[in-house]
């Protein structure tokens, strides 16, 4: 009889959509989600053909040379700076994200966590729990406007589009966007978007999203110099990824009230978080919440178990990032 393929799940996930992942493979799973470290990751990949992972492993070169068995990684997340795609790529690795099931529930969250900071919600909700409010008063956490605002998005993929969406169809906002590519004109038009450079979307904005994805390219691309072109009353909105905002100037130019506010719901070396911005009021902290809703993440992981499986059957996976190792060595 041949054996079944060996595969790893790295946190703890769902139980019935691990049991998919039985019917086809010896499991290893990790229920009691210890996170392991790159030791340990290393270890419990041994012999292992494939990998469900989420953004807390790191799949580099050492990890992959470690265990050349390995055939797929399969991240629960869509985006994928925690996996060595060009490492893979050497390696005839597949590696597979989870675009598309998360657009809505993540841009949701990303306009939530927008008015949320427009608007001062947790810096007056800390202050009632204080027991500070004592009366009315007219300038009590007074904040600004979305509707009818300018909302810019640097990074418009699909989130940032359907961010954008939300802003333009429900709450009546000028849309601007930098990006590396122009949308289509039948794109911007039902929007109403308009592309600008990075220094216009700065300069411009009431309102920045930030929707890029982290690379190198993307490390630090909101520094100090970048919050000093922006509005003194404007809002920085991070649902991309830490590392794309230098944190340590972020709250330096809160502090300092360069900018309104800003709401942020990742961190350069999450879940640890720069000291500052917990001092600062005027910040809305959540912890990398975006995608969690129920729906969204039951989607989230069978769509990566959807890839695991394909890819280790031979089957076309539905989300590759990679689709050039394809197909894979069996
Ligand atoms: C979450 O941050 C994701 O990339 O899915």
């Amino acid at each position: 009889m041949t054996r079944r393929p060996a595969v790893l799940v790295a946190r703890a996930v769902f139980g019935d959509i691990v049991d998919r992942l039985r019917v086809h493979f010896d499991v290893e799973d990790n229920p009691a989600d210890r996170i392991f470290s790159k030791a340990e990751l290393i270890e419990h990949l041994q012999g292992k053909a494939g990998a469900f992972i989420t953004g807390s492993e790191r799949i580099d070169a050492e990890v992959l040379a470690a265990n050349p068995q390995l055939r797929a990684v399969c991240n629960m997340a869509v985006g994928y700076n925690n996996i060595d795609i060009d490492a893979c790529n050497a390696r005839g690795v597949l590696a597979t994200n989870t675009p598309d099931v998360l657009t809505e529930t993540t841009a949701d969250f990303g306009f939530a966590l927008m008015m949320a900071t427009a608007r001062r919600m947790a810096e007056s909700e800390h202050f009632l729990r204080r027991g500070e409010w004592t009366r009315w008063s007219y300038d009590m956490f007074t904040g600004s406007d979305v509707h009818g605002a300018t909302l810019g998005i640097l990074g418009m993929g699909r989130i940032g589009q359907a961010i954008a969406r939300r802003g333009a169809l429900g709450f009546g906002m000028k849309v601007i966007y930098h990006n590396r590519s122009r949308l289509a004109p039948e794109q911007e038009a039902p929007l109403g978007a308009r592309y600008v450079s990075k220094e216009e979307l700065l300069r411009t904005a009431d309102h920045l999203v930030l929707v890029v994805p982290y690379s190198a390219a993307s490390h630090h691309a909101i520094g100090a110099a970048e919050i000093a072109q922006m509005k003194p009353t404007a809002t920085l909105t991070n649902i991309a990824r830490g590392g794309v905002v230098d944190d340590a100037a972020l709250a330096a130019a809160l502090r300092a009230r360069t900018i309104a506010a800003a709401g942020l719901d990742v961190f350069e070396g999450e879940p640890k978080l720069h000291p500052d911005l917990l001092t600062v009021p005027n910040v809305v902290l959540t912890p990398h919440i975006a995608s969690a809703t129920v729906a969204t993440r039951r989607a989230m992981a069978d769509l990566a178990v959807d890839n695991l499986i394909a890819a280790l059957t031979g089957a076309a996976p539905p989300t590759p990032v990679n689709p050039q190792v394809l197909p894979l060595k069996a």
